[in-house]
């Protein structure tokens, strides 16, 4: 079975040629045209002019993963796309492409849901079986999801407020380290004093959901304090006190799902999982415990088309297949795919 898959959710237009063989993904192709640089000057995306460029680069994206993947569209079993959730001028671009070209092929359209895509990310490289439990933390989400099967997902707990990734960005701009942040603030704390500074780890009661909004406040007061008291700044301290406080969060919560969830393996998924300190924790906290642990390479973390292709087999083996009224949603819980059709 061999897949296109279309990912135009956020600001990467991608594309992928994914093939299933004997129970391994082949990645023939993932190509990823990031438009990170335009939107640079805004300190975020601007989600206008992220739809405008999916619409110039889609064409020469998908072409470009034929290309490489030394396919014709002829070889085609299906494409698969990024439905939901997303920025849904963006989505709207991959979702139109995908459906004409599924229609012009005379091929099944594959929704895929992008959570779903990166949890699904984990398969490419590694045999991990389901139940798991995996953590998706990205710039648009922070979820713990138990994986009962291969697609079969339960959101265990969620973020009440801002995403692991957004607190990230945020602290980069306010640092003045610029977009994305997540990468730019390991950078910076990689000679600071994780210690420096005790910012807040919220774990509230009576849930296992997340809130980072609160240390993201923290970090920015005492930004903000020092700034008015003429005080200098140790960026890095508080790129590294800060991202501690975020890491700390993260596995303590996962660890502790895991068990109440009765499951001996772990994986991490999304942007934030590409983390150094976070895949370090992870793998250390991990044996401690005595779980598996899992987590795809930085590549396969942040967005990209090749996990859509994985989770569209799938859907490909129970025929959850699309028709061309499929529409695009801003959000959209995980786990309902087959609903939609
Ligand atoms: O999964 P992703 O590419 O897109 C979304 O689905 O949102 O995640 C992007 C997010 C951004 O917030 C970015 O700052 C964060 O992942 N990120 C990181 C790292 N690399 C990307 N956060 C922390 N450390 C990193 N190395
Ligand atoms: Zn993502």
């Amino acid at each position: 079975m061999k897949v296109l898959a279309i990912e135009t959710s956020c600001d990467e237009t991608a594309a992928a040629v994914v093939e299933q063989n004997n129970g391994r993904f082949i990645i023939h192709s993932n190509v990823i045209a990031s438009q990170i640089k335009i939107h640079q000057e805004f300190g975020g995306v601007v989600p206008e002019i992220a739809s405008r460029q999916h619409i110039e680069n889609i064409a020469p994206v998908v072409r470009c993963a034929m290309e490489e993947a030394n396919a014709s569209f002829s070889d085609l079993n299906a494409v698969a796309v990024t439905y939901a959730p997303g920025l849904i001028g963006a989505l709207l671009v991959g979702v139109n492409y995908a459906k004409a070209l599924a229609f012009t092929l005379g091929v099944p359209l594959i929704p895929v849901h992008h959570i779903e895509g990166h949890i699904c990310a984990n398969y490419i490289e590694n045999v991990v079986e389901p139940p798991f439990v995996c953590l998706v933390a990205s710039g648009g989400h922070s979820n713990i999801v138990l994986v009962r099967d291969y697609d079969l997902f339960e959101v265990i707990a969620k973020t009440r407020d801002d995403a692991a990734g957004e607190a990230f960005d945020k602290i980069a701009r306010v640092l003045g380290l610029g977009y994305p942040g997540g990468p730019l603030i390991e950078k910076c704390a990689t000679n600071g004093d994780v210690k420096a500074y005790n910012f807040p780890r919220v774990y509230m009661p009576n849930t296992e959901d997340f809130s980072f909004s609160g240390v993201k406040t923290a970090v920015i007061n005492t930004i903000h304090k020092a700034k008015q008291a003429g005080e200098e700044i140790n960026k890095a301290d508080i790129a590294a006190s800060f991202q501690q406080a975020v890491c700390d969060v993260l596995t303590e919560r996962t660890i502790k799902v895991a068990q109440k969830c009765g499951v001996d393996k772990i994986a991490i998924a999304g942007g934030v999982a590409a983390n150094s300190l976070i895949r370090k924790m992870f793998s250390e906290k991990c044996g401690l415990h005595k779980f598996e642990i899992y987590s795809p390479s930085l590549k396969f973390c942040t967005d990209n088309a090749a996990m859509i292709g994985v989770r569209a087999f799938y859907s490909f083996l129970k025929e959850e297949f699309a028709q061309t009224n499929l529409n695009s949603y801003a959000t959209r819980e995980i786990g309902i795919s087959g609903e939609i059709m």
